[in-house]
């Protein structure tokens, strides 16, 4: 069997590049033959960006209500909180031990912090946390303690994966003494949405406020589509399908035969306003139903911390022997 793993972070309201990088693929991989899934909501994560505990509540409901809207079936897969499994943070100072500084010196979000510091004319290290620095470590122990294999994520997770591996690999050295103790897991990305476009066509991403949210609205997402920008053609120019985020988007969420109308379309001159339209309608109505039970969830809070619970117990059966294991290759005292 396969073990397929992935986690969003709580931290806000999920956009179509969440569900098109990491939630529809993952879903989608849930439902295949031989596989074992987990996918989780990242709380943990969330405290190295955020400080606000109302948000950080009403993003995991959120969160959430968003996996099992987009049809996840909570019965084949182990769907759970990263905070309900304290088997996690244990692993993840075991692996703090292991992890080497000047790997973790190279991890792009440390990195952004510290360029942007260095260029404000700061100190490098200027309000940077010591969860932010780690945070590959404690991505890591995620991973490897279900000893995931595949780890389908958007374009921005692929170095946090490699580090996962290099990571487990250096444990399994170390303490495995002939035994893998940890699978080596693989990022999966799909070519087409591993970087969604947002409305200014960077990524798609909170911290650029560019998203486009995947459960507003009709009216919230009819005017979120008319602020992507576009280039200045006018209507009856031919456009550059493969210059256009617009149309980035549009293919994210369409079939091959819309592909290829709305790609000749353009460039027979399709007004910018049209491919709009298009957008809106596609995303509309794919959209539609799993909205209503988006909302339907998000009104029943209890009902989604049951199934949370639940998950947690489900996938504490296979961390806590896990662990067991792991603390005695170590040398600490087992449990068991
Ligand atoms: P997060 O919460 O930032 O994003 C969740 C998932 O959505 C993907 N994603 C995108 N994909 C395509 N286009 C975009 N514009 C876009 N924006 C976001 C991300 O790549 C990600 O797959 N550290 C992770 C959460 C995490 C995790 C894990 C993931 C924690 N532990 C273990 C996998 C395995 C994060 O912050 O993702």
């Amino acid at each position: 069997t396969t073990r397929i793993l992935t986690g969003i972070t709580t931290t806000g309201t999920p956009h179509l590049g969440n569900y098109a990088g990491a939630i529809r693929p993952a879903i989608l991989a849930s439902q295949v033959d031989n596989v074992e899934s987990f996918y989780f909501l990242a709380d943990y994560h969330a405290l190295i960006k955020c400080d606000d505990p109302a948000r950080i509540a009403r993003s995991r409901l959120e969160i959430a209500a968003t996996w099992l809207a987009g049809g996840l079936d909570t019965e084949r897969a182990t769907f759970y909180r990263q905070s309900d499994i304290p088997e996690i943070t244990e692993l993840t100072w075991l692996l703090t031990c292991v992890a080497g500084k000047g790997l973790l010196n190279r991890a792009h979000a440390y990195k952004a912090a510290v360029d942007q510091n260095e260029a404000a004319g700061l100190d490098p290290d200027a309000g940077v946390t010591m969860g932010l620095f780690s945070y590959p470590v404690l991505m890591a122990a995620d991973i490897l303690i279900f000893n995931a294999n595949k780890v389908p994520v958007g374009r921005d997770q692929v170095q946090h994966v490699e580090m996962a591996r290099d990571i487990g690999q250096r444990f399994n050295h170390l303490f495995g003494k002939g035994r893998d103790f940890f699978a080596m897991p693989e990022a999966v990305i799909e070519e087409d949405v591993a970087t969604l476009p947002g409305l200014d066509g960077r990524k798609m991403s909170k911290s650029y406020d560019n998203t486009i949210p995947l459960f507003s609205s009709s009216k919230e997402l009819k005017s979120a589509i008319s602020r992507i920008v576009t280039d200045s053609k006018l209507p009856g120019e031919a456009k550059d399908p493969d210059n256009s985020h617009l149309f980035t988007l549009y293919q994210a969420f369409s079939t091959h035969a819309e592909q290829l109308s709305m790609r000749e379309d353009l460039q027979a001159g399709l007004a910018w306003g049209e491919a709009k339209e298009r957008l809106f309608s596609l995303l509309d109505e794919q959209l539609a139903e799993p909205r209503e039970r988006y909302h339907d969830l998000l009104a029943k809070p209890d009902d989604l911390e049951d199934i949370l619970q639940a998950g947690a117990v489900k996938a504490r059966k296979v961390a806590t022997p896990f662990l067991q294991e792991l603390r005695e290759a170590v040398g600490l005292r087992s449990f068991s």
